[in-house]
């Protein structure tokens, strides 16, 4: 029996507009009309889109996009005759609550158990459906100004080329097997020296993990030092992957507030077994965390027999002051675990990164990264310890530094001539974006518009956890932007900031 839709009238077509502008790309392989049908198709199988939510009309989604209407009207109509929405003339166009793989098996419904509501309508587990919901990566990661992005065009490519070639000629079969232990050896040595001298961290190579990329290695904390239920603080805002993944693993994620000093101690809810910090350039907002905070969070993690996870994701570009080291080095109680990733560094796609943890926890780590990932990239790994101990890692850091502050003056400059000083600028003069205060404004439209024009960025208030606290700016990437093409982008984008409601 076929149910009629209900509108849901607390739910608006523009979330639909929203979220669907965030992953739409114009001109890829995939035709418009393909892919607006598989994100609809899976924003309601994900259940993103609740039924009964009312889409926005042919004419107003195909402008959104920037596409022919005609498409959207035959996407409505193959998911109406797929039973994903129903129609009716003059009514409308509503996401179904009939939708075909949801209609029990009549043998099932009396002989099995009944699903629980809230398992997700596909089969995907009730946190795989919430971990859909609220996914926090873009559908594209190249373009003035994704946030985070390096400027991959200047990596010394020949030079890389040189070393691999330098394995591959006789490449050891080890390398080419199994990975063991905690990573390659002569890469964990090069690590440690470099974190040493440039980060005051103080650790021994036996205590380095290697890992593919900072979302692995928070998946191995949360494994082997959390049980389901556990709770870990968060900086809010702060970055959305740390969610996804212990969220993914039965971890409750507390926001705790974000001050100019870092996050609040004083202001954390219940005990955490681990509590999550970006102290030398807080992310998203770029503050330092200064050392009274540093003490009081390290007294505290003591005390509780709390861990302090510390995300040290691009504190090699600093423009002016020099870093503060890293908090690890303050810890005498052995509470800290310290990542970093070559993702900034290097390249992303490079899928590389490291922590170092506390030396009782070293075997733990082994065991945990052998059975869960198998390990493996030796030869990768084989040429990034080349790599840093020939000199080109540090050499390469340096350039991109001068490079990133230029850019970053060219940005801050485009700021000064569309807006003067009205607007408040974070960044702590950092990293490889900057956030742009738009106080007043609704910064998620904004950021659909500029998408509109080809201009990429994320809304700061997405990066909030607790919407009272929410405030309301756009994350700049500057990094891999040429220089004398950043006014003309920013341009495109503060028309886009002077056309908003505010
Ligand atoms: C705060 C923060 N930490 C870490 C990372 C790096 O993650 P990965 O090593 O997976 O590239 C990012 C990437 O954008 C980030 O924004």
């Amino acid at each position: 029996m076929t149910k009629r839709p209900k509108p849901a009238s607390t739910r608006s077509p523009s979330m639909l507009v929203d979220l669907i502008q965030l992953r739409f790309l114009p001109g890829s392989a995939e035709s418009d009309n393909q892919q607006l049908y598989r994100l609809l198709r899976d924003a309601i199988l994900g259940e993103e889109l609740p039924h009964g939510l009312r889409l926005p009309s042919s004419r107003q989604l195909a402008a959104e996009l920037g596409i022919a209407r005609n498409t959207v009207i035959h996407v409505y109509e193959r998911l109406a005759a797929e039973g994903y929405v129903s129609a009716g003339v003059g009514r409308g166009t509503f996401v179904s609550d009939t939708r075909p793989d949801r209609i029990p098996h009549p043998a099932a419904t009396r002989e099995t158990a009944p699903v629980p509501a809230s398992r997700h309508a596909s089969g995907v587990s009730q946190r795989g459906a919430a971990l859909m919901a609220r996914a926090g990566a873009g559908e594209r990661q190249w373009g003035a100004f994704m946030p985070g992005v390096p400027e991959v065009r200047a990596f010394p490519a020949r030079t890389w080329m040189r070393l691999q070639n330098r394995h591959w000629r006789r490449p050891p079969p080890d390398l080419l097997s199994y990975g063991v232990g905690l990573g390659y050896p002569p890469l964990r040595a090069a690590l440690a020296d470099y974190l040493r001298s440039s980060r005051g961290v103080l650790c021994d190579p036996e205590q380095i993990v290697i890992t593919s990329g900072t979302h692995t290695a928070l998946q191995l904390i949360g494994l082997m030092l959390c049980d389901p239920g556990a709770r870990a603080w968060v900086e809010d805002p702060g970055y959305w992957g740390v969610h996804s993944v212990w969220r993914a693993n039965g971890i409750e994620t507390v926001p705790v507030p974000v001050d100019d000093e870092g996050l609040d101690v004083d202001r954390g809810e219940g005990r955490p077994r681990l509590v999550f910090v970006s102290p030398s350039h807080q992310y998203p907002l770029g503050s330092v965390m200064s050392l009274a905070r540093r003490r009081q969070l390290l007294a505290y993690a003591s005390h509780h027999g709390a861990w302090i996870v510390e995300d040290d994701y691009d504190s090699e570009f600093r423009y002016g002051r020099p870093p503060l080291p890293s908090l690890q080095g303050l810890d005498t109680d052995g509470r800290v675990l310290y990542l970093g990733t070559f993702s900034k560094v290097m390249f992303p796609g490079l899928r590389l990164s490291y922590m170092v943890v506390p030396a009782p926890l070293v075997d733990a780590f082994r065991v945990g990264l052998s059975e869960v990932y198998r390990g493996g990239q030796s030869l990768t790994q084989a040429v990034l310890a080349d790599f840093i101990v020939d000199g080109h890692f540090v050499s390469h850091i340096r350039r991109m530094r001068n490079l990133y502050a230029a850019r970053r003056e060219a940005l801050l400059s485009a700021i000064a001539t569309g807006f003067g000083d009205s607007l408040p600028i974070h960044d702590g003069s950092a990293g490889l974006h900057l956030v742009l205060g738009l106080p007043g404004r609704d910064d998620r439209a904004i950021a659909r518009d500029a998408l509109g024009h080809g201009i990429i960025t994320r809304a700061l208030s997405r990066y909030y956890r607790a919407p009272a606290s929410s405030a309301s700016g756009l994350l700049l990437g500057y990094s891999h932007v040429d220089e004398d093409e950043i006014s003309r982008h920013f341009a495109t984008l503060a028309g886009c900031i002077a056309d908003a409601p505010g």
